[in-house]
């Protein structure tokens, strides 16, 4: 089954949402899972998913917006996380590479997210930039697992998440001429392990590199995986959107 585990089919990413989730769908798409990143974000999200039978929610608040988050706002992920089609926190985690000043900020809203996954048995859906010491900590004090967003650290680091149940999460960047680093993680992780994602409308794969992107562009990630371990494009489909159904309950 083929699974996008991460985009932003939002109404602040696109002219028109509807038309986006429609044209995945017509794509070949069969289950969307769209991550919020703050409260108004994941409220759309799982509006969304009431409305397409394929869409699933994963809601949070992400590490860019953790500025002016209140209480109130962290009690709203909670109540709004117990919808049947919220299969997921995130979009959450750590950024570094913008700034590390509020780093404590930032831990803060992590763990306060991670309270919530464990308290509702989800998993999680994380961003990490540059933090990746920090992120593991935090993961394995919670005893959460989920998916590693747009994985870009070595093999040794992508073992350590997979030795903590995560699922690598494989997007656009895996098609980029330069990716050589993350193409030697892909033919050296076993596909048990990988999640399709697009980080629509972000990250979009060669040759579309640089235009907005859309779920219905997973194909040519798949194509660049099925050639990196010398498999079909029908195995990587089948055994990814396997991994990303037993993780998420789909
Ligand atoms: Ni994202």
């Amino acid at each position: 089954m083929l699974i996008d585990s991460h985009c932003h089919l939002l109404s602040s990413e696109y002219n028109n949402v509807n038309e986006e989730i429609k044209r995945a769908i017509s794509g070949g798409v069969e289950r969307i899972i769209i991550n919020g990143i703050d409260v108004k974000s994941s409220i759309e999200a799982v509006e969304l998913s009431k409305k397409y039978n394929e869409v699933y929610a994963a809601v949070g608040i992400g590490p860019e917006n953790v500025y002016g988050i209140t209480e109130s706002d962290i009690k709203m992920i909670e109540d709004i996380s117990l919808n049947e089609k919220v299969v997921a926190i995130g979009e959450i985690g750590l950024d570094y590479y913008w700034t590390k000043e509020n780093k404590d900020m930032q831990i803060h809203i992590l763990k306060s997210m991670l309270k919530i996954a464990k308290k509702r048995n989800l998993p999680v859906i994380v961003h990490n930039r540059e933090a990746t010491a920090d992120i593991y900590n935090c993961l394995k004090e919670y005893n959460v697992t989920g998916i590693m967003h747009c994985f870009s650290g070595s093999l040794e680091t992508a073992n350590e998440f997979i030795k903590l149940g995560f699922l690598i999460g494989i997007g656009g960047v895996v098609t980029f001429k330069n990716a050589k680093k993350i193409k030697d993680v892909v033919k050296n992780i076993p596909l048990s392990v990988i999640s399709l994602e697009t980080d629509s409308p972000y990250l979009t794969p060669e040759p579309y590199r640089g235009k907005k992107n859309n779920p219905d562009k997973l194909g040519f990630i798949v194509s660049e995986i099925a050639k990196l371990k010398g498999i079909t494009s029908t195995d990587v489909i089948r055994q990814t959107g396997a991994n990303v159904r037993a993780k998420f309950d789909l």
